[in-house]
């Protein structure tokens, strides 16, 4: 089963092996001078190989490979690559194509939206989150001094190819870390209704093509209203004001460094208890979907807040005037985006989820 979306100028497909339809791509599209492939050392090794025995015309493609992991989406890792693509002889008729998860996919979009003033690139996501989320939408950028995505472009790709074959490789955490953008797209949006989510334990066994279906059409229906993020788009942020602030903290030295997709799973238990407290969410509502959560990412630390987590809170981009500024839930199925929240209901909220029964 192949599914076809036509997004906001390029096209996404989903399937089982979807990646060999980049051969035809490859055979139809005119005029490109060479192909580049970004991956890092990990997708270099797992999803490499997988790729170019589906698309052999591949092969004489120039393999770029950075470190793998959040601390390599920077300035100077972008400096490089664009060193590296100069070198190789790359030009305005060149192709990138950005083979891994979100990190590859932000760093890859962002570095050929740049090149030489932009050159074409593809997405093909390897990480559940990157084909739930990050390959769809045409946000590409890379972090600051650990603040999140505080550079970037909107820039879309030419093609999305979300082949689900190469999530047979991906560890379990990596496969619970891209749930929390499924579980977020069921809460402000019913897609997948919340009873339908899978259930924990057990997510090794989950078939997750028909979630990245409702995940991807959800996602394109919000970006195709909104691509540069000024209105609907900012729906999506649920969970992220308080979960990039999280990861964030995390990645800047803390003891366990948090995946995405687990910051904003905390995130998203912060934002619930807030909708509770202050946007009239039923507590009876947000205590079921905050235990959901719990009973996925039960391992992980509760958050915390304290002096260090407010810099964070306050450079996210979301936020102006010093005010912070997330997506609350007014009712199930009806998220309010630019809610204005203060540090201190934050601080509550984080102390709060200590007793969910008692959350307001
Ligand atoms: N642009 C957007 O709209 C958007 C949306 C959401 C998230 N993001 C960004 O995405 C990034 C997170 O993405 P991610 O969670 O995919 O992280 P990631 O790209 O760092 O990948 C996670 C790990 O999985 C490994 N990996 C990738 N594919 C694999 C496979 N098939 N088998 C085994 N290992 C594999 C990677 O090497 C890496 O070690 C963050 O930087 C976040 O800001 C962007
Ligand atoms: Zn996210």
């Amino acid at each position: 089963m192949e599914f076809c979306l036509q997004a906001d100028g390029y096209e996404v497909r989903v399937a089982p092996g979807a990646s060999g339809a980049l051969s035809r791509f490859l055979e139809v599209t005119p005029d490109i001078s060479s192909v580049f492939i970004l991956t890092d050392s990990v997708t270099r090794s797992l999803c490499l190989p997988l790729l170019l025995r589906s698309v052999p015309a591949l092969s004489n493609a120039v393999v770029l490979e950075v470190a793998p992991g959040e601390a390599t989406k920077t300035l100077e890792e972008v400096r490089s690559l664009c060193v590296e693509l100069n070198a190789s002889g790359a030009d305005r008729q060149s192709l990138l194509i950005c083979l891994g998860g979100g990190m590859v996919g932000d760093l890859g979009g962002f570095t050929a939206s740049v090149f030489l003033r932009g050159i074409r690139f593809v997405q093909l996501p390897t990480t559940l989150l990157a084909m739930v989320d990050a390959s769809v939408g045409g946000k590409t950028g890379v972090d600051l001094d650990h603040h999140k995505n505080l550079i970037g472009t909107f820039s879309r790709p030419e093609v999305v190819f979300i082949d689900t074959d190469f999530l047979k490789s991906l560890p379990l955490r990596q496969l619970r870390s891209g749930l929390a953008e499924i579980i977020k797209h069921s809460i402000i949006g019913n897609v997948p209704p919340f009873e339908e989510l899978p259930v924990s334990g057990d997510l090794a066994a989950v078939d997750w093509l028909p979630y990245v279906i409702s995940s991807v059409s959800y996602k394109n229906e919000i970006v195709s209203m909104d691509f540069t993020d000024r209105h609907q788009r900012k729906l999506l942020n649920f969970g992220h004001t308080v979960g990039h602030a999280l990861e964030a903290r995390s990645n800047a030295g803390g003891a366990y460094p948090l995946l995405h997709g687990e910051a904003v799973a905390l995130g998203m238990q912060v934002e619930l208890a807030l909708s509770a407290r202050l946007a009239g969410l039923p507590v009876s509502v947000a205590n079921r979907m905050i235990n959901y959560l719990r009973s996925v990412y039960g391992e992980l630390a509760p958050p915390v807040y304290d002096e260090a987590l407010v810099p964070f809170l306050l450079s996210d981009k979301k936020n102006s005037g010093g005010k912070i500024r997330c997506v609350l839930l007014g009712a199930e199925g009806n998220p309010i985006i630019d809610a204005e929240v203060g540090l201190e209901d934050v601080r509550i909220a984080i102390d709060s989820l200590a007793a969910v029964s008692s959350l307001i």
